[in-house]
């Protein structure tokens, strides 16, 4: 999967699968098209799970959520990955300085806010707009938080 996706070629992603992972098991994500998901922050994020109200990640930091379909035989199939990155201050304010982005399993770009395709993408935002109190981040869903 990882290496499917690296051919996009976003150095910021490199090694994410080493990153810190802020669920127990994969989960189905009804908002990113009812697939099993995880999510990762990198270090800069590192406070992405303790996030307080009002609080913000810091610039540099880079969640990423990879996805997998599994068929009713039980055979998975890689799924998109989809990417937050936390631009420097006054970068993006539309998107509170926050760049999406979609990539494909095999690589290709879905949509990056701040480069090809920002169409595709712009609903990201949109949605995540409604946790904005906690810096646009949902979190993970309670009963996958790692420790719970
Ligand atoms: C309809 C609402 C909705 C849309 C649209 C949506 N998301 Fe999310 N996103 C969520 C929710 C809810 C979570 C946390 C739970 C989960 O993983 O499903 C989340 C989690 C994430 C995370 C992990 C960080 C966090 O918020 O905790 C990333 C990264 C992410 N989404 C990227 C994207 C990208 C990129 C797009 C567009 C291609 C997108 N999302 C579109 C609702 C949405």
């Amino acid at each position: 999967m990882a290496q499917g996706y690296a051919a996009a070629q976003f150095e910021q992603l490199r090694n994410y699968q080493n990153w810190p992972l802020f669920n127990d098991a994969p989960y189905i994500s009804a908002t990113h098209g009812q697939r099993f998901v995880n999510s990762y922050a990198n270090r800069m994020a590192h406070n992405y799970g303790t996030l307080q109200e009002g609080e913000k990640l810091p610039t540099g930091s880079v969640l990423a959520k990879d996805s997998m379909t599994v068929t009713d035989e039980g055979n998975t199939h890689p799924g998109a990955l989809f990417v937050m990155e936390k631009l420097a201050e006054g970068t993006s304010p539309e998107t509170a300085d926050w760049r999406y982005i979609m990539v494909m399993p095999d690589g290709s770009l879905f949509g990056d806010t701040m480069g090809d395709r920002a169409d595709n993408v712009a609903y990201c935002h949109d949605c995540h707009e409604a946790v904005a109190d906690r810096d646009y981040t949902f979190f993970v869903p309670e009963e996958y938080v790692v420790g719970n």
